[in-house]
């Protein structure tokens, strides 16, 4: 059983601000953050906005292009570490969507690499369980989550909402291959958003017993990062995590149409291309105008990519994923 990409969609917010903008809430200036990012703008979710909506109108989007109508899509895979509601948002992402069928819904949380590991799912899903038509989504809106006083953070990463219709087909036209994925919970202490120290519901006492009840409501911290760590882990395991999913997929990196690494930092997608050697005019970039949107990053900019037709039918694309967990992970995709 084969399986393949046969639509795409993307949506960001109205609301976009720029770095002169955030240089007038935070030290920070525009020449800073474009020569150590390559981020100009970012959107922004504000005011009413939703992610589900959000992530709604990228998964409308790719629906239309691969002509398939909700009802015919039996999964829904929504990648997010952000969800609307603590119990998961893809639920109600498929009643926005009007699916009458109820086709099961669920969030995969595994921040920036979370849209290659909703691949992986997808794929195994189709290959093992059956299903015909998966809608997988990449929606995150981490400016929830960023402590807007902090310029080493609230400069990276904005809001958006990236889709993919994977579809069951004959194994020669098999679209989605050489998977290669990793997790290692070690490097927690250097990208993490966690529930907040004072009010952990799980302070013991000398016997080991929690000390108060009922537990109190919790809430997560802002993000947390240090950036150098992060910067020097996805330098060493990118690099390393596409080469190992060329060769399971019996590709040379010669062989590879497009780069599409998730769009954290410029300095990191240049060094990965270098290590790599594939030269500039191969690798899809666009986070000067949406900073790192997270699970969002890679649909996001495959969507830009195929409307402007820089990306065409028959390609090979090696797309990856970083983040904190730490997770990372790639996938050989033909689009
Ligand atoms: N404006 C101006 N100055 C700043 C800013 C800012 N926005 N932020 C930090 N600085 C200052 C620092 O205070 C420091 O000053 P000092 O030398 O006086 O102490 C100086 O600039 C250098 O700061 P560094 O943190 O060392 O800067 P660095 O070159 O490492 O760049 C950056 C920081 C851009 C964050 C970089 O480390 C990076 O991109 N790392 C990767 C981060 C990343 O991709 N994270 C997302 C992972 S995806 C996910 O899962 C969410």
């Amino acid at each position: 059983q084969g399986c393949k990409l046969v639509g795409c969609g993307s949506a960001v917010p109205a609301l976009q601000i720029s770095n002169d903008e955030l240089s007038k809430i935070v030290d920070t200036n525009d020449e800073w953050i474009s020569v150590r990012t390559g981020i100009r703008r970012r959107h922004v979710l504000s005011g009413g906005d939703s992610l589900i909506t959000l992530a709604a109108d990228a998964a409308k989007k790719a629906l239309e292009m691969a002509k398939v109508d909700p009802d015919d899509i039996d999964l829904i895979l929504m990648c997010t570490s952000t969800p609307e509601d603590l119990f998961g948002s893809a639920p109600q992402i498929q009643k926005q969507l009007g699916c009458t069928k109820n086709p099961l819904s669920y969030d995969i949380t595994a921040a920036c690499s979370g849209f290659v590991l909703g691949l992986l799912s997808a794929a195994c899903h189709i290959r093992g369980g059956g299903f015909r038509n998966v809608l997988v989504i990449g929606a995150d809106a981490l400016s929830r989550y960023v402590d807007w006083t902090d310029r080493g953070t609230c400069i990276l990463f904005g809001d958006a909402a990236g889709a993919v219709v994977v579809q069951a087909c004959d194994s020669e036209e098999d679209g989605l291959f050489g998977f290669d994925v990793h997790s290692d919970g070690n490097g927690i202490r250097h990208l993490n958003a966690g529930i907040k120290e004072n009010e952990s519901n799980n302070a013991l006492d000398s016997n080991g017993s929690v000390r108060s009840f009922p537990p109190k409501k919790s809430s997560y911290s802002c993000i947390q990062m240090n950036g150098k760590e992060v910067f020097r882990f996805a330098v060493r395991c990118v690099p390393q995590t596409i080469e190992s999913a060329l060769k399971k997929a019996g590709l040379p990196a010669s062989s590879i149409d497009w780069l599409l690494l998730h769009q954290a930092n410029q300095r990191i997608i240049d060094a990965v291309a270098t290590r790599l050697e594939i030269p500039s005019e191969r690798v899809i970039s666009n986070l000067a105008n949406y900073g790192n949107t997270s699970a969002a990053s890679i649909p996001l900019a495959l969507d830009e990519a195929v409307r402007s037709g820089k990306v065409k039918a028959g390609q090979t694309i090696a797309a990856a994923g970083f983040g904190a967990g730490l997770t990372w992970g790639s996938a050989i995709v033909r689009w």
